[in-house]
């Protein structure tokens, strides 16, 4: 049987998380036959990789400019879209076009234009586009899909789901291109993408409605200014800045060899400096944000995310006409650092140990239940494992929750957070079927590809 063939474009500190298992564990069902990004360094680290120490080979690698080169001398049948969130639609619609399917690292990309211009491709070729919800794949993430589908608390008319991101992996956003609305959409697109397609795909039910708040509380320079933390401002960036020494936001990119080699030999080639002072000029997307979704079939979302929390998890609850579900997660903090799976770890930080996840069934009249949880286990709670099998094996188990993301359940998570700037911009509610008519007849996510 011949060989999966894949191709990756944007090979930063995501991309090793499934083009190592690609070369590794699935070698013997898909291939690596060639990769792309802006930056020749970041191309060479990975080509180094591979022929080193993940026991592979060099691919041939390509700059951005020679993407569809790339399509043309190494015909892959997929190709993985791991670049920066503002490239994916690019990327997507070329790969269509020449007549690849495509799987995309989330959001599936930040407006609604670039939407439209994905959802139009995709009409127009039949080629099959899947969206990497890692999310979904998470045991304790499924087990409450698997509790909802059974009915265990009924039709569900509400949910209020509060994340957290901390002062480690929140403020990492803002050292980087995400911090820029021109270049991740916002965080409300960014991150939120993973927290609404978790709510959809749990409700199976499409957004029809959202209106927002959200403003910079904390990061940027005026507001370090004005809680008097202006010598956490003095410098542009951290590597190398003896002033940055005590500073609790420093990333130093000369203390880890992957950093060293990914992001500050590439600054030269790319522009791309990945350290960038948080408390800075410039950055233009909010850091605390509420929202508010009402869905075609009736249930209501109030959701909120806040990027400077001393920790980092997750809060639901679920209100159903037969009970309730109450659900938490505190697994620890962690920000990327490029590392391959098998080196993933938490980091130690104060204050943000892991206390683990939480289920527990209310159901009306009767005595509440813990429900037993599957222990999260490498990276982002076990989801990246059961999802690269998912990809690249030929044997993947029968999904019975549907996991599987299509362009369009890819775009009804978006579209809440496109939705949700706009109506931050204009200050009234905004129907998203005015963005984007996502199939107007459907009723649940799981009619939508
Ligand atoms: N699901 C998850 O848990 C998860 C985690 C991290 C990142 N991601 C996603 O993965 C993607 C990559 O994120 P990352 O953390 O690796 O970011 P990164 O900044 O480390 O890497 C982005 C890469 O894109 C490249 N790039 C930028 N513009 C390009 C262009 N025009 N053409 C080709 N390449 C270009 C950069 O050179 C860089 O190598 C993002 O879409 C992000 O949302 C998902």
């Amino acid at each position: 049987m011949s060989k999966q063939r894949f191709a990756f474009v944007g090979t930063g500190s995501r991309a090793i998380s499934f083009l190592e298992p690609l070369v590794t564990t699935y070698r013997g069902s898909s291939e690596l036959v060639g990769i792309c990004d802006l930056s020749p360094a970041r191309l060479a680290y990975y080509n180094g990789l591979l022929a080193g120490d993940l026991g592979y080979h060099a691919v041939p690698a390509y700059g951005a400019d020679r993407f569809d080169a790339m399509l043309r001398e190494t015909r892959p049948d997929t190709v993985f879209v791991c670049s920066k969130d503002s490239t994916h639609h690019d990327y997507i619609v070329r790969s269509l076009q020449a007549g690849c399917d495509v799987i995309t690292e989330k959001p599936l990309t930040i407006d609604a234009a670039k939407c439209r211009a994905i959802l139009d491709a995709q009409r127009a070729t039949g080629r099959r586009i899947r969206v990497a919800f890692n999310y979904r794949w998470a045991p304790f993430r499924t087990k409450v899909r698997e509790l909802l589908q059974a009915g265990t608390i009924g039709r569900v008319h509400s949910v209020n789901l509060e994340y957290l991101l901390d002062t480690n992996h929140g403020a990492d956003y803002f050292r980087r291109w995400h911090s820029s609305a021109a270049e991740s959409g916002t965080l409300l697109v960014h991150k939120s993408t993973h927290h609404f397609d978790l709510v959809n795909w749990w409700l199976d039910a499409i957004p029809e409605q959202v209106f927002a708040y959200g403003d910079l509380v904390f990061y940027g320079r005026k507001n370090a200014e004005a809680r008097g933390d202006g010598h956490l401002t003095r410098y542009p960036r951290y590597t190398g800045e003896p002033a940055a020494k005590n500073d609790p936001f420093r990333l130093d990119l000369d203390e880890s060899e992957i950093f060293r080699r990914l992001y500050r030999a590439a600054e030269a080639d790319s522009g791309y400096v990945r350290d960038q002072n948080v408390f800075r000029d410039g950055i233009d997307i909010p850091d605390q944000m509420s929202v508010n979704v009402r869905y075609r079939t009736g249930p209501l979302l109030t959701y909120s995310l806040v990027c400077y929390s001393p920790r980092e998890g997750m809060r639901v609850s679920l209100n159903g006409d037969r009970g309730r579900i109450e659900y938490h997660e505190f697994i620890g903090t962690h920000m990327n650092r490029g590392v391959r799976p098998r080196d993933f770890k938490l980091d130690d930080k104060p204050g943000a140990e892991a206390e683990g996840e939480r289920i527990v069934v209310y159901p009306h009249f009767q005595p509440s239940r813990v429900v037993a949880v599957p222990p999260a286990q490498g990276a982002h709670g076990g989801a990246d494992d059961i999802l690269a099998r998912h990809f690249f094996s030929t044997d993947a188990p029968a999904d019975p929750w549907n996991r599987t993301a299509g362009h369009e359940q890819g775009a009804a998570s978006i579209l809440i957070g496109i939705a949700a700037v706009e109506s931050i911009r204009r200050n009234q509610p905004v129907n998203i079927a005015d963005l984007v008519p996502l199939r107007p007849d459907a009723v649940h996510l799981s009619q939508l590809t």
